[in-house]
C-alpha cells in the first residue's frame, strides 16, 4: 500500500495523513508516515536548502535536480524498504509535486519531468494519490499562519512567498495533472470541515484497497 497527499501549501494534508495513520492501524494495516522533501538523512540536508527563503537564486533546474536527489534517495532508503516488508507508505508529498511546481509552476516540461522522476523512482509510482483541491487565497493564508506560529518562515518559507499567480498556476496544474492520470488520482474538495475532508479520504482509501 504506497498513498501520496498532495496539494497546494494550507491544504490541510497534515491532519488528514496522521488520521489515516491512526484508521489504518484500527484496520490491522501498519502503515510509516514521511515526506518529501526530507523523508531522509540526506533529504533532510536537502529540505532546508529547498525551503529556506535566502536561497531565492536558485534556478529552476537546480531545484529541479535537487527535489530529484531527494526523491532518489527517499525511494531507495526509505519508501521500497517498507513496502518489501509489507509497511504500508503514507507520503506528504512526492513525485507529482515535481510535474506540478516545477513544471506548471516554473515553466519546464511536465513531460520531461514525468520522464526524470521514472528514473529516480525507479518505475515506483503509487496505488493512490489523493489531491487536496483548495483555492490558494485560502491555502496560502493559513500556511502563513502556521509558519508565523511554529517559527518556521525564513526556514522553510521559499515556497509561500511566491505570488499567487505562481500559486494559481499550481493549483491548475495539479488539476491538469490529476485529470491525465485519473486512474490514480482522487479529488478531496480541501475547503470542507476536517472532519469531512478525513471522511473524503477515508472513503476513498477503504474503496481503493477494499477495506469494510
Ligand atoms: P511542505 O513539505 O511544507 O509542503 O513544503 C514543500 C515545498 O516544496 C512545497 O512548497 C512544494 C515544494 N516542492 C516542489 O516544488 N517540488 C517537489 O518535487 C516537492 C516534493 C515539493
Amino acid at each position: 500500500m504506497f498513498i501520496t497527499f498532495e496539494g497546494i501549501e494550507g491544504s490541510g494534508k497534515s491532519t488528514a495523513i496522521k488520521r489515516l495513520k491512526d484508521w489504518l492501524q484500527e484496520k490491522g494495516q501498519g502503515v510509516t508516515l514521511t515526506r518529501e522533501p526530507g523523508g531522509s538523512r540526506l533529504g533532510r540536508t536537502l529540505r532546508s536548502i529547498l525551503l529556506d527563503i535566502g536561497n531565492n537564486d536558485l534556478t529552476g533546474e537546480t531545484e529541479l535536480f535537487l527535489y530529484l536527489a531527494d526523491r532518489s534517495q527517499h525511494v531507495h532508503q526509505v519508501i521500497r524498504p517498507a513496502l518489501d516488508e509489507g509497511v504500508g507508505v503514507i507520503s506528504d508529498r512526492y513525485a507529482d509535486s515535481t510535474v506540478v511546481y516545477q513544471g506548471y509552476g516554473r515553466g519546464l516540461d511536465p513531460k520531461i519531468l514525468h520522464q526524470l522522476n521514472d528514473v529516480a523512482v525507479r518505475g515506483l509510482w503509487p496505488d493512490l494519490t489523493l489531491l487536496f483541491d483548495l483555492e490558494p487565497e485560502i491555502g496560502l493564508k493559513r500556511a502563513m499562519t502556521r509558519n508565523l506560529q511554529d517559527g518556521t518562515c525564513a526556514s522553510e518559507g521559499r515556497f509561500e512567498a511566491e505570488s499567487l499567480a505562481f500559486h494559481t498556476r499550481v493549483r491548475e496544474g495539479y488539476l491538469t495533472w490529476a485529470a491525465i492520470n485519473r486512474d490514480r488520482f482522487r479529488i478531496i474538495d480541501a475547503a470542507a470541515t476536517p472532519d469531512e475532508v478525513f471522511e473524503q479520504v477515508r472513503a476513498a482509501v477503504a474503496d481503493v484497497f477494499s477495506i469494510a
